[in-house]
């Protein structure tokens, strides 16, 4: 009890974690913790690991090499169902994990599976949020693709995780949704859960995340603080990344503070505005 004792702050911890799927190492000597309540950025080349990482947090993946301990969990010792409880899982291409023939059962199914009560009342109140209450009896598969992405979204938070992993998000989504998605960062980010974004798009890291953990051939380069991070031009340079736009604006215009989002720019530019004499 002592044992597990260390780990109850820490939503994950993995200790020397190798994973390989035939010949090649995927991910290699892999440290990492996480604590409750932290939103981080998981970056690297496409092929560097992140969903294979991701797919160990889950447990759909058990390691060759090293541990993975989730809320305390040893993850090789449980089943990837009583993981799914613990751990969303927003897939890559989320169309992909939709399954039932009403939306209503879609946003159900995992609640049924896991006997949890007020299933009617949950659906009702997560279709609201997600803007599908007058979608509930139609079939996923007849609905837009933003839609559809909508559904497996609500699907995933209706079950109330405490870990969220969001594999790509923002890729193939239209302009609603990426703004519904900010909301709903913003939101998870309050009720204290711990994220992992998984994501090429630098905009929505720098501004939903607070650290940065980047993937390289299956090693991790980087762990640390975002503003460390977006201010190491070789380290992006090397990530094949580009700075977010904003940090492009401040950088070119000599700004001294590290802005994250539009707001905290404007406020700067305010304040950093002198009087033309
Ligand atoms: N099911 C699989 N079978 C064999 N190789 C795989 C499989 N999934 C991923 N890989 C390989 O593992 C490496 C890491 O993949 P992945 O974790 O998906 O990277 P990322 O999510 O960073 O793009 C890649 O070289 C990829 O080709
Ligand atoms: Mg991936």
């Amino acid at each position: 009890m002592i044992f597990w004792g260390i780990y109850m702050k820490k939503a994950i911890v993995i200790n020397n974690l190798w994973s390989k799927y035939d010949e090649n190492w995927v991910l290699k000597n892999i440290y990492l913790k996480i604590y409750r309540g932290e939103s981080v950025g998981l970056v690297g080349p496409t092929g560097s690991g992140k969903t294979t990482l991701a797919k160990h947090i889950l447990g759909l993946l058990k390691p060759i090499k090293g541990r993975v301990i989730v809320d305390g969990i040893d993850v090789s010792k449980t089943s990837a169902s009583k993981m799914a409880r613990i751990v969303g899982y927003l897939f890559q291409n989320p169309s992909h994990q939709i399954f039932s023939e009403t939306v209503y059962d879609e946003i159900a199914f995992g609640l049924k599976n896991f006997g949890i009560k007020n299933i009617d009342e949950r659906v009702r109140s997560m279709a609201e949020t997600m803007g599908l209450i007058d979608k509930l009896e139609e079939s996923p598969f007849n609905l837009s693709i933003g839609e559809r992405e909508r559904v497996a979204i609500a699907s995933i938070l209706v079950l109330d995780p405490k870990i969220l992993i969001l594999d790509e998000p923002t890729i193939g989504q239209d302009y609603k949704n990426y703004i519904l998605l900010k909301f709903l960062l913003n939101r998870l980010r309050e009720r204290g859960k711990t994220i992992i974004l998984i994501s090429h798009d630098m905009e929505l890291i720098l501004e939903h995340c607070d650290r940065i953990i980047a993937l390289k051939n299956g090693e991790k380069l980087y762990d640390g603080d975002i503003k460390i991070f977006f201010n190491n031009a070789f380290l992006l340079k090397n990530l094949n990344l580009d700075l977010p736009p904003l940090l492009k604006f401040s950088k070119k215009y000599g700004l001294n503070k590290f802005v994250r989002n539009i707001d905290e720019l404007i406020k700067v530019l305010k304040n950093e505005a002198r009087p033309i004499c």
